[in-house]
């Protein structure tokens, strides 16, 4: 007997209402619409309402992908969440999700992988599904970015680029053979872990506390990137590990009807679709409306493009991700 093949059989996403615009980041830094929208595309981004949390919106994620997979909580015997700003320093968020969803003693992974979280997570429910560990997974990607990040002239360079979202995927088995995930690459290179990281508060070498009040003060508790080298890095191997999936199973760019890229920066992605000959109308981005919302980016991008009509039953999908680690995979799907 053949095993079968996974799908992501629904989806769902949350969006914080309060938009903050380019605008508004100018009344608390030195920055402009122009300068952000130049060199990101970012043109605004939602951030999250006090009472919010990283695990409460990934509740209201799940809940949509269940509705949407026609798939009831008690059916969930699996939860995967991908994020870098859990509520907690631990536990991990798939508790909470556990807890507040009222699902049964069912295992809840918590990954990280950054910007990849989420192409991971997928690669992880694939092999589940079609080893018959578990039925129906739940992957959540959440991102709380705007509590950690400084908002001041001396964070711009990042601050700027990133927002607040969840979305989530109910993967189970394929009804149809030719339907899902095809096949799936996963990478990591840490010669560069600290390039894009925020190292503090940690437990690293030569630390005697996991964070000090200097710390704070001299915002090394925020994050810190090396833009140029994640730029270059990313354009590289995003075309990379999308040509593997393709090579893989004997397909090519031309048979792709989406390219469903994370979205880190609108240049990066044009980059990308130059290098892959690939024309930008098969390539979804949302940065602009958004920003980079790391692990909850690609399950938004795949449902804001199927809500658009940009993804059909039997199309050639490919999900390519690449963040801080680095860390970088693509997963190839027939929807
Ligand atoms: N507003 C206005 N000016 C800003 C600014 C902001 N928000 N952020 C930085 N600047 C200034 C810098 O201080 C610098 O000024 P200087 O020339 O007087 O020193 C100038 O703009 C250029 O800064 P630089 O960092 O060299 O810009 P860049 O062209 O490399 O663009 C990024 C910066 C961050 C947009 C770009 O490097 C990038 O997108 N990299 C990838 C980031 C990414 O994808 N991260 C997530 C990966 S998952």
């Amino acid at each position: 007997m053949t095993a079968p093949r996974a799908r992501i059989l629904g989806l769902g996403s949350y969006l914080p209402p309060r938009v903050v615009t380019n605008h508004d980041l100018t009344k608390m830094m030195d920055t402009s619409h122009e300068w952000i929208v130049e060199r990101s595309g970012v043109e605004e981004r939602r951030w999250v309402d006090p009472e919010e949390g990283n695990h409460t919106m990934g509740v209201k994620a799940a809940r949509a992908a269940m509705a949407d997979a026609g798939v009831e909580p008690g059916e969930i015997d699996c939860i995967i969440y991908a994020t870098l700003s859990p509520d907690y320093y631990f536990p991990g968020c798939g508790v909470l999700v556990q807890r507040d969803l009222g699902l049964g003693h069912i295992p809840a992974y918590d990954i990280r992988q950054q910007c990849s979280g989420f192409v991971y997570g997928l690669q992880m429910a694939d092999a589940f599904i079609r080893a018959g560990q578990y039925q129906k997974i739940l992957l959540i990607g959440g991102e709380v970015h705007s509590r950690g990040l400084d908002k001041s002239t001396r964070g711009r360079t990042i601050t700027v680029l990133f927002g607040d979202a969840a979305g989530a995927a109910v993967i189970g088995a394929s009804d149809d053979p030719a339907r899902g995930i095809l096949t799936s690459r996963m990478h990591s290179d840490g010669t560069d872990a600290e390039c894009l990281a925020m190292q503090y508060p940690g437990m690293a070498p030569n630390r005697d506390v996991f964070v000090n009040l200097d710390d704070v003060e001299s915002g090394r508790i925020f994050p810190n990137m090396d833009g140029q080298k994640v730029f270059k890095t990313a354009v590289k191997r995003m075309p990379q590990v999308v040509q593997e999936v393709l090579a893989d199973q004997g397909l090519t760019v031309a048979d792709l009807a989406m390219l469903i890229p994370h979205q880190a920066n609108l240049r990066i992605n044009e980059m990308v679709a130059k290098l892959l000959h690939i024309d930008e109308s098969k390539v979804h981005n949302n940065i602009q409306k958004y920003g980079n919302t790391t692990a909850a980016t690609i399950p938004l991008c795949l449902e804001e493009a199927r809500a658009l009509g940009k993804i059909h039953p039997g199309d050639l999908v490919c999900a390519v991700a690449f963040g801080s680690g680095f860390t970088w995979g693509a997963v190839l799907m027939r929807w």
